[in-house]
C-alpha cells in the first residue's frame, strides 16, 4: 500500500498522524498512517517498518497485527509473504487470527475451563466445548495502543493492551507489551511482557500465515522443526497429555521434509504443538522453512518451550485476501511459538501460570535470508 504521510527527520519518538521518522540516514524508517475505525467508532493506525536492506512490515494497532511483510527473493525482488487483507474491516468482519497477536491462551483450554489455586474458572467457549486462542474476543479483536520504539540497529513499535480482570474469564489484570522489532541483520523479533494482579494462565503467540513464495500454496516449503516429540490430540484438537517421539511418523521434521510430503498421512492436515529441543530454557531454533522456488528462508528461534505447526488446513477458498487472492488450503503455513495446549488442566506440561510480582518474558525471532 501506499500513500503514507510525509516523513519527519526528527529524533523524538512522539509522531504526529501520517508522519514518519527517518533515523539519520541508516535507511530504516518508522511510518505511521490512520488504518479507518472499529465498529464502534475506535480509531486504528498502521506503522510502516522499514530496515535498510529492504524487509518492510506493516503492523496495525488492531489486533497488533502484521498486515504485509515484504522480503526479498534470491533476484532481490520483494514479495509480501503473508496471508491476510487490504482493509481493516475485512479483519474485523471474518480473520482466523491472520498476523495478529493471540492471547490470553494462544491455542485450546479444553471444556473453557480451568482450576487456579483451589478456585474453578469459567472460560468463553468458542471452538466447540473448548476455549480456543483467548476466546470470543481475544488480543486478536482488540485495539491496542502503539509507540515507536528507537533502537540501534532496527526499527521497533511497542503495543500496549490492558486485559481487565475477568476478561474473557480470565483472572486478573493483565498487563501486556508485545514490541514488533525488525533489524538490519534482517529479523522481525517479536517480544512479550506481561505482569498481573491476580494468578492467571497466560501464553501469548503470534498468527502470521507465512507463504514464502508470495503466491501458491505451501506444500513444497521445506520445513524442519527442532523436535524429537510432539503432543498427540483428540478429536477435538486437545492434547491427551502424552509426550509422544516423532520417530517414524509423519510429524519427524528434525531433517527437512517439504510439508506436503506426508500430509495425507495426518488426518485433517497439521495442527499440532511440537515439544522443542530448546525446551524454553534459552533463544533457540525452533524451525527452519525453504521455499525452493523463490529461494526465500526464513528461521524461527524463540525462548518458547513448544511451536503448533498449523498447515492452514481450514482455509477452503471462501476468503479472498490481498489482491483478490483466493486462499485455498494450505494456501500459509503457520509456526505459533508457544507452551503447550490445555497447559492448565495438564500439570505434566510445563506451567503457565503467572503470579503477581512475576514478569512473563517471551522472545520469538524470524530470521530471513534467501538459499
Ligand atoms: C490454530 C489452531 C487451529 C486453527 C487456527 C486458526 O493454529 O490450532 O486449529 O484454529 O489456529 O484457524
Amino acid at each position: 500500500m501506499k500513500g503514507f504521510g510525509k516523513r519527519l527527520l526528527t529524533g523524538a519518538t512522539a509522531l504526529a498522524a501520517g508522519a514518519g521518522i527517518s533515523m539519520g540516514g541508516s535507511g530504516m524508517d518508522i511510518e505511521r498512517q490512520a488504518f479507518g475505525r472499529t465498529t464502534d467508532g475506535t480509531a486504528v493506525e498502521i506503522y510502516a517498518l522499514t530496515n535498510a536492506r529492504g524487509l518492510r512490515a506493516r503492523i496495525m494497532t488492531y489486533g497488533a497485527t502484521v498486515v504485509s511483510l515484504e522480503v526479498p527473493d534470491r533476484t532481490g525482488k520483494t514479495g509480501d509473504i503473508v496471508l491476510g487483507y487490504e482493509a481493516l474491516e475485512d479483519y474485523i468482519k471474518n480473520s482466523p487470527y491472520f498476523g495478529s497477536i493471540v492471547g490470553r491462551y494462544g491455542n485450546r483450554i479444553a471444556k473453557a475451563g480451568f482450576e487456579l489455586d483451589g478456585k474453578a474458572y469459567k472460560l468463553a467457549a468458542n471452538n466447540g466445548e473448548n476455549h480456543l486462542h483467548g476466546g470470543i474476543k481475544g488480543f486478536d479483536k482488540v485495539v491496542w495502543k502503539a509507540e515507536p520504539v528507537r533502537e540501534e540497529n532496527a526499527v521497533a513499535v511497542r503495543f500496549n493492551y490492558l486485559s481487565r480482570d475477568g476478561e474473557e474469564g480470565y483472572p486478573g489484570n493483565l498487563t501486556v507489551s508485545v514490541v514488533y522489532s525488525l533489524s538490519n541483520d534482517n529479523e522481525l523479533n517479536i517480544s512479550y511482557k506481561a505482569t498481573t494482579d491476580k494468578a492467571t494462565p497466560v501464553n501469548l503467540t503470534h498468527h502470521s500465515y507465512f507463504n514464502l513464495a508470495g503466491e501458491g500454496g505451501v506444500l513444497g516449503h521445506e520445513l524442519m522443526i527442532s523436535a524429537d516429540a510432539y503432543t498427540p490430540v483428540d478429536p477435538g484438537l486437545i492434547p491427551t497429555g502424552e509426550i509422544r517421539p516423532v520417530t517414524g511418523t509423519p510429524f519427524d521434521f528434525t531433517s527437512p521434509h517439504t510439508i506436503g510430503e506426508r500430509i495425507a498421512r495426518v488426518e485433517g492436515g497439521y495442527d499440532h504443538n511440537f515439544v522443542l529441543r530448546g525446551g524454553g530454557r534459552a533463544l533457540d531454533l525452533a524451525a527452519r522453512v525453504v521455499d525452493p522456488k523463490s529461494g526465500r528462508t526464513m528461521e524461527i528461534w524463540t525462548t518458547e518451550p513448544g511451536v503448533q505447526f498449523y498447515s492452514g488446513n481450514f482455509l477452503d477458498g471462501t476468503i479472498s485476501g490481498k489482491g483478490g487472492r483466493v486462499y485455498t488450503k494450505h494456501a500459509g503455513f503457520c509456526l505459533e511459538t508457544q507452551h503447550f495446549p490445555d497447559s492448565p488442566n495438564k500439570p505434566g506440561f510445563p506451567s503457565t501460570i503467572l503470579r503477581p510480582g512475576r514478569v512473563y518474558k517471551s522472545l520469538t525471532v524470524h530470521k530471513f535470508s534467501t538459499k
